[in-house]
């Protein structure tokens, strides 16, 4: 920091406050004995410029966006990463002394980290992936399954022009199929994402027929609040391999306390507990 001032981060977002995100690194900041806090921040999308302009100056050194501002934000940002460049949204902004901000997206290498964890053995190259959903957050997870060298990326959502739109940006290796039809994306596919916020607390659980996807595919959902989805229920009753959404929080959540407190810290055992506390 250099000012003497005690490092900030947090989370932007609305809503903000279910977010899991304050424990995960509030629980790191105590761990290793650093000073620095880290808060949900409520900011709706018409003020989200002038929040981003004012935090470098209150001692924020970064902060993560998430629902509605994972576009707008790569918009905003005065440099952005290849990466969250190719995604087309950021969750992980980082604010230089000039108070611009570079922005990053960590959604992505989240989505695989929590996937090679929980299912040990997992290739994205084995077979075509289905995602269900085309916000930001299917983006980012279409990026990494692609980047990963899944041979093709399968994409229904509720509204089509979403999902046309995610295969315009990524190219053939992208097909859309119908929300209607979500069910027939599934037949030899090697993993399945739920990146829809269906399953959430509060929302209708996704009903997705399962009956055509492979007991040897691995069923992720982005949801971690409940973290035993309906969806992952049904997948598990088919046999499948399931991993829940808390696993890509913590691991997106990691290089964003890296890159502002100093310290990658580690996603374990412990660090899911405080999460879910
Ligand atoms: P995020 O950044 O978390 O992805 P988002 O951009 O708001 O958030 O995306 C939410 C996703 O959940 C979208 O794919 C949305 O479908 P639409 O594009 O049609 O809105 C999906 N979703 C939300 N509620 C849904 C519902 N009731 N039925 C089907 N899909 C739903």
């Amino acid at each position: 920091m250099g000012s003497g001032r005690i490092p900030l981060a947090g989370v932007v977002g609305d809503p903000v406050a279910h977010s899991r995100s304050p424990r995960i690194h509030g629980r790191w900041l105590a761990l290793h004995g650093l000073a620095g806090h880290y808060v949900p921040l409520r900011v709706g999308a018409g003020d989200l410029e002038a929040v981003l302009a004012a935090l470098p100056r209150m001692g924020f050194v970064g902060v993560n966006v998430t629902v509605p501002h994972k576009e707008r934000a790569l918009a905003l940002a005065g440099e952005a990463t290849e990466l969250a460049a190719a995604v087309g949204a950021a969750n992980t902004l980082t604010f230089r002394t000039d108070g611009s901000f570079v922005a990053d997206s960590t959604d992505g290498v989240g989505f695989l980290a929590s996937l090679r964890e929980g299912a040990p053995g997992w290739d994205p190259k084995a077979g075509p992936a289905a995602v269900l959903g085309a916000g930001g957050a299917a983006l980012a997870v279409v990026a990494a399954l692609l980047g990963a060298g899944a041979p093709e990326v399968r994409v229904a959502n509720r509204t089509r022009a979403r999902a046309d739109a995610i295969r315009d940006r990524f190219g053939p290796d992208v097909s859309v199929f119908d929300w209607d039809g979500a069910g027939e994306m599934l037949e030899g596919a090697a993993m399945v994402a739920n990146a829809t916020s269906l399953g959430m607390e509060g929302a209708p659980p996704l009903e997705v027929p399962l009956d055509r996807l492979d007991p040897l595919a691995v069923a992720a959902d982005l949801v971690y609040a409940p973290l035993r989805t309906r969806f992952l229920a049904d997948a598990q009753a088919r046999g499948c391999r399931t991993v829940d959404g808390l696993g890509m929080l913590l691991h997106q959540a990691a290089p964003g306390f890296e890159r502002w407190f100093g310290i990658r810290p580690e996603v374990d055992r412990a660090a899911r507990e405080a999460a879910l506390q």
